[in-house]
């Protein structure tokens, strides 16, 4: 037989300070015990670490947990409790106190019951508690014993890793996630059995499989299948290639929601480091299906126009990432704003100016990214049909006027591009594909994404892409020459633009002049941005 002692400790420690007893199983150190596990607890995406404490005291079987666990922890006990029960260990015969640290962190959630089941066993001495050291463990255990995927393993792992933690063991329905990170030697397990053998050093669990990053797009929302839209294709194409937020106004029918469908297909093919942070926002938000590895299409979200604002922004307790953030990286696609509670919209706001969303709590902070191009569509008024040259509109200017007033504001502010959809052409519909595809498309916003990103790698922007640019930006790097200005200056005092229309335009000319790799912003591209951006006011309706 093995070395009793190399058998425990398996490769985590070398110090010994147990006799064992005869069995091979359990010390028969006289007095109590107290072992400690690693876990982490999701605070937004930062996690924080806890340290899970288990003591066995000899006397009267209980069982207490104590440092701030909520409902769904505290539910705990009993999944650990039958679990052990599985491997032979009845606990409710024991008397166990479980403390949560640090004590003043809210613990909500299901991932500790492996960190608490294993501190369990080391406790009560069938494994070393050596073995839990350097280890982070996650998961939920059925009553059976079996170890279930978990929310957000992905930045728990990352932040167990920046923190020094060496070794973890996480769910193997997480595994292909969980094989993203590096720098941190991880294990997947099926069931708690498992696990104890592994920390008991006889037989060890296996390391995820290593997933190969592929990014990709959904096949089957192409732009060849857009047909005639010249105008709303063109607006697509400058949106994806600065980055700015769109908003499209037409009469049902028009193809709005089709074109928007397509945008994620003509922007850049997801980066490595963007699908990890896509990754991880929907792993904390537990849409990330079971043993998928990372997102690998550019999200593209469209929440219907009910959606509270909490839902759209994020919140609730514990909090969750909204709309917004699960869009970070694609499309936040608002089909019907009008439709749209206002609140709702004006919650938008925030997260749309920073980049993130933050939501504070009486003494947390919860912080999720929130960087999606925000795509908006709107019929111009009630019925869709107002500006219509067959008069079928039957919307009275009352109702037309009440229902722009809720378009406009601080919102279609933050959107540089307005374009109109027009009824879509029959005689166009009739007609074979003739429009580009998305690859040929995506190829020149890729080349004029490659041009900001030198902007930015040279140090004259701060900023990734055109919309983001900030007035000081656009003076360094996006005044139009002698004839653009002329054309800016006279359309700017016979529209009456304001300062923040004439940085909508400055920002959209510089994506045009990228387009055709221009470094200088001339007239042609001036010209075409006042007709993406024309009013101050409120979008360009009917
Ligand atoms: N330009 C187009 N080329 C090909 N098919 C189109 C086009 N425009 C619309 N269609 C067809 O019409 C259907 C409806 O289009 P879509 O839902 O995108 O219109 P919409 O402008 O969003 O309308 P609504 O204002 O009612 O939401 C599409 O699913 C598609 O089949
Ligand atoms: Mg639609």
């Amino acid at each position: 037989m093995a070395n009793r002692h190399q058998a425990f400790g398996g490769n985590y420690g070398k110090h010994r300070e147990f006799s064992w007893g005869s069995d091979g199983t359990t010390f028969d150190r006289a007095g109590d015990m107290l072992a400690t596990a690693h876990t982490t607890v999701l605070l937004g995406m930062n996690a924080q670490p806890v340290r899970v404490e288990v003591e066995s005291f000899r006397g009267v079987p209980k069982f207490e947990l104590v440092g701030l666990p909520e409902a769904s922890v505290r539910e705990s006990y009993v999944r650990v409790r039958s679990a052990l029960n599985q491997l032979g260990l009845n606990i409710g015969q024991q008397r166990l106190v479980v403390n949560l640290a640090p004590a003043d962190l809210r613990k909500p959630g299901s991932a500790f019951d492996l960190a608490i089941a294993s501190a369990a066993l080391a406790a009560l001495g069938h494994v070393n508690r050596e073995s839990l050291h350097d280890t982070l463990l996650l998961g939920e255990l059925s009553l059976h014993g079996a170890v279930r995927p978990v929310r957000g393993v992905l930045p728990q792992l990352m932040a167990a890793r920046n923190n020094g933690m060496r070794h973890a063991i996480v769910p193997a329905g997480n595994g292909r996630e969980a094989s993203a990170v590096d720098g941190i030697d991880v294990k997947v397990a099926d069931t708690l059995h498992d696990v104890r053998e592994h920390l008991r050093g006889q037989s060890p669990l296996p390391s995820p499989q290593a997933v190969v990053f592929a990014p990709s797009f959904d096949e089957r929302l192409d732009l060849i299948d857009v047909k005639g839209q010249p105008g709303a294709r063109r607006a697509l194409e400058i949106a994806a290639a600065g980055g700015h937020h769109l908003l499209m106004i037409g009469p049902p029918g028009g193809g709005k929601t089709m074109l928007a469908r397509r945008l994620p297909s003509i922007m850049p093919p997801l980066t490595y480091s963007e699908a990890l942070e896509v990754t991880a926002i929907h792993s904390v938000a537990g849409l990330l299906p079971s043993d998928s590895g990372l997102v690998t299409i550019r999200p593209f979200r469209a929440p219907h126009h009910t959606v509270s604002d909490a839902g759209l922004v994020g919140g609730g307790a514990p909090p969750r990432p909204g709309e917004v953030s699960l869009a970070h990286q694609g499309v936040l696609f608002l089909d019907e704003l009008a439709e749209f509670r206002r609140s709702a919209i004006e919650a938008l706001r925030q997260p749309l100016e920073d980049g993130q969303l933050t939501i504070a709590r009486a003494k947390e902070r919860a912080t999720y990214p929130a960087r999606p191009m925000l795509v908006a569509a709107v019929n111009p008024c009630p019925c869709g049909y107002a500006g219509d040259s067959s008069g079928r509109c039957q919307c009275g200017e009352h109702r037309i006027h009440a229902y722009r007033a809720k378009l406009s504001g601080p919102l279609l502010d933050r959107i540089d591009l307005h374009v109109h959809v027009p009824p879509v052409d029959v005689t166009f519909l009739r007609e074979r594909p003739c429009g580009e595809s998305s690859a040929t498309v995506r190829a020149r916003v890729m080349a004029a994404r490659a041009i900001q990103a030198r902007r930015l790698e040279t140090g004259q922007v701060e900023s990734r892409c055109n919309g983001a640019l900030s007035s000081r930006e656009l003076d360094a790097v996006a005044l139009p020459d002698a004839q653009g200005m002329k054309l800016l200056i006279a359309a700017a005092e016979r529209l009456g633009l304001s300062a923040r229309a004439y940085g909508k335009i400055l920002r959209l000319a510089r994506t045009i002049a990228d387009l055709e790799s221009s470094p200088d912003v001339r007239s042609v591209h001036i010209a075409e941005a006042i007709q993406g951006r024309v009013l101050d006011r409120g979008p360009v309706l009917g």
